[in-house]
């Protein structure tokens, strides 16, 4: 076996974008920024390439991937889009929201990434270096967050090299990334339009370019249809208790609004600013000298509906990951 090189962090350029675009068609891996968080990708046409995405991240092989697409004519291509999903791309892309959609005959992606189901998650991200990767590799790109399964996802390039190190062959650097968790994941497969995974588009904006109200998905932990229902997810090294309103001994408290903290998510009670604090401050306080973290109650509405998600999965008893 060759020995593994150290994962490169490069700032994302044209000289480093072409370089990624030769490797990803080689079957590397290459982390890469995105609107919500960065992203492990493989070329998604590729059984091999998405293969090694479950390896590096040690991944149950049976959680579906999201396939990144530079543009919706790119979906035509992979996925049968409905008038549904035709106003939805048109109103949300590109920008954090994942179409649950069937699979096009002949369509390209590895069936590994669709964990062998008959639909294919896709998704535009709204950051250039994520386009300009795409179009370089000249592939869709499958990519979940680039860290280990279970743990907090990365939103700088360091978390990246943090979690993965020499299991990824590049990260690209776009700095931080803006809206902080992940995409909503809708699955437009059923005749009800059904939330998988609460995100960085709220539900209730979705509902009103519809104008019907979304089907949630039923939380069954043995039968996850989305990873995200699995229930410890997200999690720290240290204890998360929720809810709090001050620190009890020893703990950590990320505050929000006027529960001030060891960090505060937003001091103005402002949730957009907290969903793009949250994964990296539960980093800091993780890596801090506290032997537990409280977090202050944050309201269950618009990006609140991610960040509770979130931290309840960070919250969740440990068990397999
Ligand atoms: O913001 C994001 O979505 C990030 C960035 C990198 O784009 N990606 C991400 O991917 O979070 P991942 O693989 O960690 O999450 C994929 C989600 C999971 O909840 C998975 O179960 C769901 O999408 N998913 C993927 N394909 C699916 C399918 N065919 N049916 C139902 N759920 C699917
Ligand atoms: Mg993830």
């Amino acid at each position: 076996n060759p020995v593994p090189l150290p994962a490169l962090i490069e700032p994302a350029c044209a000289l480093s974008l072409a370089e990624a675009g030769r490797l990803l068609r080689e079957g590397r891996l290459v982390a890469f920024p995105t609107e919500t968080v960065y992203g492990l990708g493989a070329d998604a046409t590729c059984d091999r390439a998405v293969a090694a995405i479950f390896e590096a991240k040690g991944r149950p092989s049976f959680n579906p991937l999201i396939v990144h697409v530079a543009d919706a004519a790119e979906a035509e291509a992979l996925v049968e889009l409905d008038d549904r999903a035709r106003l939805l791309t048109a109103r949300f892309w590109p920008g954090p929201l994942t179409l649950v959609l069937p699979r096009r005959a002949g369509s390209p992606v590895s069936l590994l990434a669709s964990a062998g189901l008959d639909t294919i998650a896709v998704r535009m991200p709204d950051h250039p270096v994520a386009l300009d990767l795409i179009r370089a590799a000249g592939r869709p790109l499958a990519a979940p967050s680039a860290n280990r399964s279970g743990a907090v996802s990365p939103t700088l390039a360091l978390h990246v090299v943090d979690s993965l190190g020499a299991r990824v062959a590049l990260v690209l650097d776009g700095g931080p990334c803006r809206v902080g968790v992940e995409s909503t994941v809708l699955d437009l497969s059923t005749a009800t339009a059904c939330l998988l995974r609460p995100g960085g588009i709220a539900a209730e904006e979705i509902e009103a370019a519809l104008g019907s109200p979304l089907a949630r998905a039923a939380i069954d932990p043995h039968a996850p249809k989305s990873p995200g229902m699995l229930e410890s997810h997200y999690a720290p090294g240290l204890p998360v208790r929720l809810n709090a309103t001050t620190a009890e001994q020893d703990e950590a408290l990320l505050g929000f609004g006027d529960i001030v903290g060891t960090l505060t998510l937003s001091a103005a009670g402002d949730l957009q600013e907290a969903a793009a604090n949250l994964f990296a401050m539960l980093r800091l306080l993780d890596g801090g000298p506290h032997r537990a973290i409280a977090v202050a109650p944050i309201p269950e509405h618009g990006l609140g509906l991610a960040i509770n998600d979130r931290l309840r999965r960070a919250a969740a008893p440990r068990g397999q990951p």
